[in-house]
This record gives structure tokens, sequence and C-alpha cells, in this order.
């Protein structure tokens, strides 16, 4: 495997994605706290830091059990640290160097091998390389940095960035440095991933009892498959309606799951969340309200499973590596000082199946594990689900106008081919009558909106250019079909400034 110790870049999960990519395993952890080195090991990736080496708070590495011992890749701040730490000299730029730049002199070598004079890299850099240490040769330079590679022994370093898809070539070197240079193994796939998985998850739980709620997406049910596939009938699984779903979602969804053969407990508490969500109308409170409900009823169903001591839960890497990174290397994940006040299920042991899979990696493990098309490439829905869709406050009736709308929109999508190109869509119930005409009759009736947007991970996204003949189709269904809508907009703002949901 590849160690990959996290200065605080926001490029280091890049790094560890585009390694997966080659097949090759590998882990990010803070520099700070680099955990033990075992025979697996091949090699270190530094990654970037928005920090200078020059400032006091500069998050310097203990590399004494890895230097000389391992090879080891700098990357922009990690390349500036290795030659500061051996002698070179870093110096501030005059220009903060941002963008596409080309390599030039590129002397080959094991670390530059396919890689040619005028190669386009990423750059991201305030300081820059100005004299490496005795024995370190240049591999690269750009018109602007004497220093854009280096190498001494199985020391490198890279003022760019490799792992940023406009550096064209980056996928070449760093297979060069995983492959060629630390030895490491290309078998790390979905599927060997499943099957050690699997292993392990028997180990680790044994004969006893994993409670599970199920959410109808990708994540919980990926970690239910890997788990029933271990465990059996000792999986639990929980899977609530909260009545904020989609139209019929509960029952398929519910059909589907056991289908896979999954012990599936499905639990209808729409009552009680209307009850929580009656007359609020801020979106937070809905969430407050939501997630207490929700707390409540998980709770009861949990008590009924005996002796359960396990609680496993759909986990993936980057809410994982939020916890850890740089700027909260300590930052507590949970306080137990509460513990007397948690809810009985919290008390339980967690299993965490997919702690360390990307949400792509997710998806091709649940292919491999079989599970249908139909689950693993759903859009991503928010837990307070439809609650936050409809702006005001919720009523039973509202809830099922706007399902009936969101399916002809969805359904859409899907009959059109549109659904798989689309990152996540929905429509929105507006608090809002308009006046319109129907017949011969005057209506003054709701407004929905609808959205869709593309997005690799959500934390940014595009409006969607849907083509204009299928809006206007579905604007027709929806206002000749839903009783109480007469009139549909679509929404053409991104991530930032708007967000993807209204609330
Ligand atoms: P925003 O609206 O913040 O949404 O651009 C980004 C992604 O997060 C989902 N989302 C939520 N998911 N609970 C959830 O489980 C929530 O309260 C929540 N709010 C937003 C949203 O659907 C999108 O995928």
């Amino acid at each position: 495997s590849i160690l990959i110790l996290d200065f605080g870049s926001q490029y280091t999960q890049l790094i560890a994605r585009r390694v997966r990519e080659l097949n090759i395993y590998c882990e990010i952890h803070p520099y700070n706290k680099i955990p033990e080195l075992d025979e697996n090991l091949k090699g270190v990736i530094l990654s970037g830091s928005p920090s200078s080496v020059h400032e006091p708070e500069a998050p310097i590495p203990n590399l004494e059990g890895i230097l000389g011992k391992y090879p080891v890749l700098g990357i922009c701040f990690g390349a500036q640290f290795l030659a500061q730490h051996h002698g070179g000299s870093v110096v501030r730029s005059e220009i903060r160097e941002y963008g596409r730049a080309n390599l030039s002199s590129v002397t080959q070598n094991e670390l530059t091998k396919g890689l040619v004079d005028g190669e386009q890299v990423w750059m991201s850099h305030g300081d820059s390389i100005k004299e490496l240490p005795d024995g370190f040769s240049v591999i690269a330079k750009t018109k602007d940095i004497p220093v854009a590679a280096y190498c001494k022994g199985n020391i490198y370093g890279l003022q760019f960035h490799p792992e940023v898809y406009h550096t064209t070539n980056g996928a070449t070197i760093l297979r060069n440095f995983c492959v060629d240079i630390c030895g490491a193994q290309q078998d790390y796939t979905a599927a060997s991933f499943a099957e050690e998985t699997i292993d392990k998850l028997k180990k680790e739980v044994g004969n006893e009892k994993v409670i599970l709620g199920l959410s109808g997406g990708v994540d919980s049910s990926v970690a239910a498959v890997l788990l029933h596939k271990a465990i059996g009938e000792n999986l639990h699984c929980i899977f609530v309606d909260n009545g904020l779903l989609r139209k019929n979602e509960f029952e398929e969804v519910l059909e589907a799951y056991k289908g896979m053969g999954l012990n599936v407990r499905g639990v209808n508490a729409s009552q009680q969340f209307y009850d929580a969500l009656k007359g609020i109308k801020d979106p937070e409170q809905k969430r407050k309200n939501i997630g207490k409900v929700f707390i409540d009823v998980f709770d009861a169903e949990a008590k009924k499973v005996e002796g359960a001591t396990f609680l496993a839960q759909g986990t993936i890497y980057p809410d994982v590596i939020e916890s850890v990174s740089v700027n909260g290397p300590s930052a507590t994940i949970k306080s137990h000082h509460n513990v007397g006040g948690l809810p009985d299920f919290m008390k339980l042991k967690i299993v965490e199946p997919l702690r360390l899979l990307f949400k792509d990696e997710v998806r091709r493990v649940g292919k491999t594990l079989g599970i249908s098309d139909k689950i693993i490439g759903r859009h991503p829905f928010p837990g307070p689900g439809l609650a936050i869709r409809i702006l005001g406050d919720i009523t039973p009736e509202k809830v099922a106008m706007l399902q009936e709308a969101d399916a002809i929109y969805i359904n859409g999508l899907k009959e059109a081919g549109l659904y798989d190109q689309v990152w996540q869509a929905g429509a929105i119930l507006l608090p809002v009558q308009s006046v319109g005409v129907m017949g011969d009759e005057r209506t003054y009736e709701n407004c929905v909106a609808l959205r869709a947007v593309t997005s690799t991970d959500g934390m940014t996204a595009d409006w969607c250019h849907l083509p204009y003949e299928f809006l206007g189709e579905i604007s027709n269904k929806i206002i000749n079909r839903v009783k109480g809508i007469n009139r549909v907009v679509y929404d053409i703002s991104s991530k930032p400034p708007a967000t993807i949901e209204w609330e």
C-alpha cells in the first residue's frame, strides 16, 4: 500500500483517488499522526499544504522511520519541505503561480518516464525551491521556476500537482512512482475489497447481532449487503418511512431489499413526523424535529432486536477524512461524557464497512455484489426528504401534491434517458400562488420549481441544461395531472452561490 501524509491541502483526497484508480490501495493520515508502518507499505506521498515552510506554525512531520527506508514523493509543500529539510532553500515567490504551466528540460528517469518537454502541469504555490540540497538533481523546470521536479536516490519532489486533471500526464507520474519506484501491487479492486471486507466483518462481528438503518440510498444499501454476506440473519435492518419520501418509494425500496434477501423491518412512522412538523416553517427547525423523531423511532425499533451489540453505519471516506484532517487531528468524533443521555442504539459498538471508500468506489463495490443498478445509480436524496422541498409549513396534502409532481419529473428523466446524466434532481413546492386559466375558469393555485444539477460531490454544482422540449413536456404533464398546481418554473442557479436544495 501507499501512505499519503496530509498537510492540509485541498487536493489530498484527489491524490488518494488517483492512486486507487491505479488499483493500488492507499490511506490518508495526518502528517503528525503517522500510523505504524508494516511490511505492506511500499512508499509515502507528502501532500501539499496551505502553509508555507517559513511559517512558525508550519506542519513539520517527523519522517525518521520513513526517509531512507521507503521511497518518498513530495508534492508542492511536500517537495518544499523535503528540499528544505535536506539543506536546500525555499523562497517566497514574487508572484503566486497558479494555473497551467509547461515543463521544460525534462530529464528522463524513473519518475519522469513518458513525459516530454512542453508537458502541461498544474501549479498552485506561493513559495518555490530556489536551491536544491547537495546531491539533488533537477529533473524538470518551467519558464518561471528553476525546480519543477527533482530527485535524489528514492526521494522525489514535484512543485506541481500530478493529482489534478489539468496535469495531463499526472496519472503516468503517479504510476511511475507507485508501481515502478515503490513496487506497489495493482491488485486493489472492488471485488478484492468486497471479499476482504466480508472476511474482516466475519471476524469483527462473529456471532453477534448488528442493527443497521437503511435509507434507500447507495451507502447504507452496500453496507447492508456486505454485512449480510458476512453474518446473514444476524443483520437486522430497519427502514423508516418518515412520510417525506418520494411517491411509492417506501414500498418499492422495501420490496427491493427483501428481494436481496435482507432481513429488513419497515416502519411506517409518517404520522409521528407530520405531528412534529406541524406549523414549522424554519428549515433548520424542520431538520431538528425530523432528527429527533427519527432517533425516537429508530431507538424503539432497535430495542426490539434482543441482544444486539453492534450498530452498522454507511460512513464513507470523505466523512472520515474530514474529521481527522490537519486542522483537527485531535478533533473528537463523538463525545462520550453524555452516554447516559444517549439513545440506546448509540451505546452499541460501531461497525463501518465503507469507511475507507469514496462514493464511486462504493458504487463499484455495490456492482460486484450484484446490487441492482436501480439502487446503485440512484440520485442522492436528503435525509429530511420532501420536508426541505416544501417551502413553509408541511401538511400531508402538500406532501402528496409534491410527490405527484416529483414522480412525473423523475420518471420523465428516466424515460428520456436523462436520469443518469443528472447528479441530482427534484421538484420543489413553492409557497406562492399565482393566477392561471384552465378551460374558461380562472385558477389561483400553487407553483412547482424543477431542479436538476450536475456535480461530482455535491460541494459545487451546475444547473443542468435539460432540453427545452423535455422541460415543456414535463411542465404540461404536471399542470394537467396534478391538482393544485398551475405553474412550473425551472431553477437555473448554480452552487455556489445557490445551494442544491432550496432550504
Ligand atoms: P445543498 O442544498 O447544501 O445540498 O447544496 C448538498 C447535498 O446535501 C443534501 N442535503 C442533505 N442531506 N440532510 C441530508 O441527509 C440534510 O439536511 C441535507 N441538506 C442537503 C442535498 O440533497 C445535496 O445532495
